[in-house]
């Protein structure tokens, strides 16, 4: 039997796949089954920030019905945060409603204690404020790791792009300072300069990168003549964008990249894991195919393994990634050339 074994963040995996955080990891019995489907690892469905002023509004508040704090006028402080972050409003709106930040912690403990896989914990931010208090109480619950879904739009017009990277290390310094569980750092593409800023990034003390979160993007409706969403789920054609930049990356960073959106099946695995990626995890295809993709994919992962005779990951990760290329874009270049100069 070919073997899957891995090290992510410093610790022991019995395979790359990774469950991602989404709604799916959001209970017991699901994440039991994603154990038995045979993940390597999985990911708690994120706490987002917001939900954190939500609660500490209820405290400053008293107020024990929790969410009235959505129903304010937009004017207030809490308010303008919020519709700030659109992509984040949505996800958060209903789940604010049932969740609060001592639930969270219990879920934490639960799962750690249902499943013999790493768990990792998971929050979500957009600012620099109090994230070593939740950090140090989630530490406590046993988790084996915390995954930081920093997600910065760059759409304020009163802050540079240094301005938005500077939140960045902020978050990282400040949670780094106060806990000792391996950190990875789940982040977009929105960078002007994307290889230095990751490797910079890389460089924090952080064990892990996430590339990419894949965005909430808003669409129109043109019947309602209003907003409305894209798609939630990514399509398997997505896979090629991180798996540029996983390659590009690999070997040019100083932690573990894992893998994350499009990856629908064993060969968009496979190709994360031969441009370089220590880990991949998946959502969508959780989704759309069920959890039986699980077993699919690590099946067809060890038969193209047994085929080309590679016995473990090792062997074959990172077989095709760029770090012997001064520039990659100017290779890239010369083949989009030769190819479209082809298509009449
Ligand atoms: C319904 C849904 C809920 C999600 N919730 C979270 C979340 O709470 N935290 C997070 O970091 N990512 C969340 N994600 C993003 C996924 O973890 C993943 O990064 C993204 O969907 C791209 O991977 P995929 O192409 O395999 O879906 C969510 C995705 C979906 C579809």
């Amino acid at each position: 039997m070919e073997n899957l074994h891995t090290t992510y963040l410093g610790l022991k995996l019995r395979n790359p796949l990774i469950a991602g955080s989404c709604g799916l990891t959001n209970s017991i019995s699901n994440i039991r089954e994603l154990a038995k489907k045979g993940v390597g690892a999985v990911v708690i469905k994120s706490l987002f920030e917001e939900q954190i002023h939500v609660e500490a509004e209820k405290v400053i508040n008293n107020d024990v019905g929790g969410v009235s704090t959505f129903n304010h006028a937009p004017d207030t402080i809490l308010s303008k945060r919020i519709y700030d972050y659109e992509e984040a409003y949505s996800y958060i709106y209903d789940f604010a409603k049932r969740n609060t930040l001592g639930k969270y912690l219990g879920f934490l403990e639960e799962a750690k204690k249902s499943v013999d896989i790493p768990v990792i914990a998971s929050i979500n931010c957009v600012s620099n404020q109090n994230w070593h208090a939740f950090a140090k109480r989630i530490e406590g619950t046993g988790v084996d790791a915390l995954e930081l879904n920093i997600y910065i739009l760059p759409s304020d017009w009163r802050r540079s792009g240094e301005d938005n990277e500077k939140i960045y290390y902020e978050i990282i310094s400040e949670v780094r300072n106060y806990i000792n569980l391996p950190i990875a750092v789940k982040t977009g593409f929105y960078f002007s300069s994307l290889a230095q800023s990751v490797k910079k990034l890389s460089q924090t003390g952080i064990k892990g990168l996430v590339l990419f979160n894949r965005p909430y993007n808003t669409d129109i409706d043109i019947d309602t003549i209003g907003l409305g969403h894209g798609p939630i789920y990514s399509t398997a054609e997505e896979y090629t964008h991180t798996l540029r930049w996983i390659s590009i990356l690999s070997g040019h960073v100083s932690c573990d990249l894992c893998a994350s959106t499009g990856v629908h099946d064993h060969k968009a695995f496979i190709k994360q894991l031969l441009a370089g990626a220590t880990a991949v995890q998946i959502a969508s295809a959780m989704y759309k195919e069920g959890f039986d993709i699980i077993p699919e994919i690590l099946k067809g992962t060890s038969n193209w393994m047994k085929k080309h005779n590679f016995d473990t990951v090792d062997s074959f990760r990172g077989k095709l990634c760029k770090s012997n290329l001064e520039n990659p874009a100017a290779i890239e270049r010369v083949q989009f050339m030769k190819l479209y100069s082809g298509i009449e």
